[in-house]
């Protein structure tokens, strides 16, 4: 086999207190073909998100997280690589489009170099790329994922929730990186903030593993990332508010940003929750267009 095309599913990461460890898969997907060719090229065509700008070559995740599978487990063969796009998650939102272009990589090169690596394997390179785990696992395994460490690298537990959830998300036209967002979090933590987070995320898998949805509003509350990031999205508050109002259980910043992400039940008014968390942002001069969501079952898969 020389050709393969992948669907790989956007991912929110952190659900509000779970920073570095909690993430859920959408179902909004990018599409990549990974050819193998002899012409020693390595050609890139994107139709989306990238398409105009992106480059092919190392500085590239999608390319450089090929290779980082293919030279452990193609014995040295040397190959030209061509690459095709479909790009439909935001880039630099919160929405997990590195996760999705290193997750990618790895499967493609795990396919293609007939190494059939395990979902572990897969994760343990996928987060030696992005550097924590909290995206690239949802990416892997679909559903929610709590990632976590042991002496072996990052394994994760895969958790379905008791019911249906939609996922509101208010996408800003503001890209943030995750560097900045990241440096915004201050080194040294309060320990009471620490056992906020520690008891709302204990809560949060109890809740949706129990369908005890009427917890999520306090299961979703964070103090270790929200409030330092919170000046790097004008208006979140006030989003936050707007879709608490129109009935969401919360609304949380969905990974790094700029994202912010309402989780609600399919029965409320889902158009009126984005549209509440558009308008808060847009009082701040801040344009977006908000997506509704469900969750993916399956995580990134072969497509043909
Ligand atoms: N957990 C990460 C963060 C997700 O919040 O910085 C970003 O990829």
């Amino acid at each position: 086999m020389n050709k393969i095309t992948l669907k790989i599913p956007a991912t929110s990461a952190n659900c509000g207190p779970g920073f570095d460890c909690l993430g859920v898969a959408l179902n909004l997907y990018n599409e990549v073909t990974y050819e193998i060719t002899d012409n020693d090229k390595l050609e890139l065509e994107i139709e989306g998100e990238g398409a105009g700008y992106m480059q092919p070559g190392s500085y590239n995740l999608a390319f450089s997280s090929f290779f980082r599978v293919w030279n452990k487990v193609a014995n040295g063969r040397h190959i030209g690589l061509k690459l095709k796009q479909v790009n439909r998650i935001p880039m630099s939102r919160g929405l997990g489009s590195s996760s999705s272009a290193i997750v990618g990589g790895v499967l493609a090169a795990s396919i293609l170099g007939e190494a059939n690596l395990t979902k572990e394997e897969l994760l343990r390179y996928a987060n030696s790329l992005e550097g924590h785990p909290d995206n690239v696992a949802p990416a892997i395994y679909g559903n929610f994922t709590i990632s976590f460490f042991e002496s072996l690298g990052p394994k994760c537990f895969v958790l379905q929730p008791a019911k249906p959830i939609k996922f509101i998300a208010c996408v800003p036209e503001l890209k943030l990186s995750t560097e900045l967002a990241r440096k915004a979090i201050p080194f040294k933590i309060n320990h009471k903030d620490a056992v906020v987070n520690a008891s709302r995320t204990a809560l949060l898998v109890a809740a949706l593993t129990s369908g005890k949805y009427e917890y999520l509003p306090t299961a979703m509350q964070d103090k270790l990332h929200q409030p330092y990031r919170a000046h790097l999205i004008p208006g979140l508050r006030e989003a936050f508010y707007g879709a608490r109002n129109k009935g969401a259980y919360s609304a949380i910043i969905s990974g790094a940003g700029s994202t912010i992400m309402a989780y609600a039940s399919p029965d409320q008014d889902v158009e009126a929750i984005g549209a509440a968390m558009q308008n808060a942002l847009k009082l701040k001069g801040v344009e977006s267009q908000y997506y509704i969501y469900d969750m993916d079952t399956q995580g990134a898969r072969i497509m043909w």
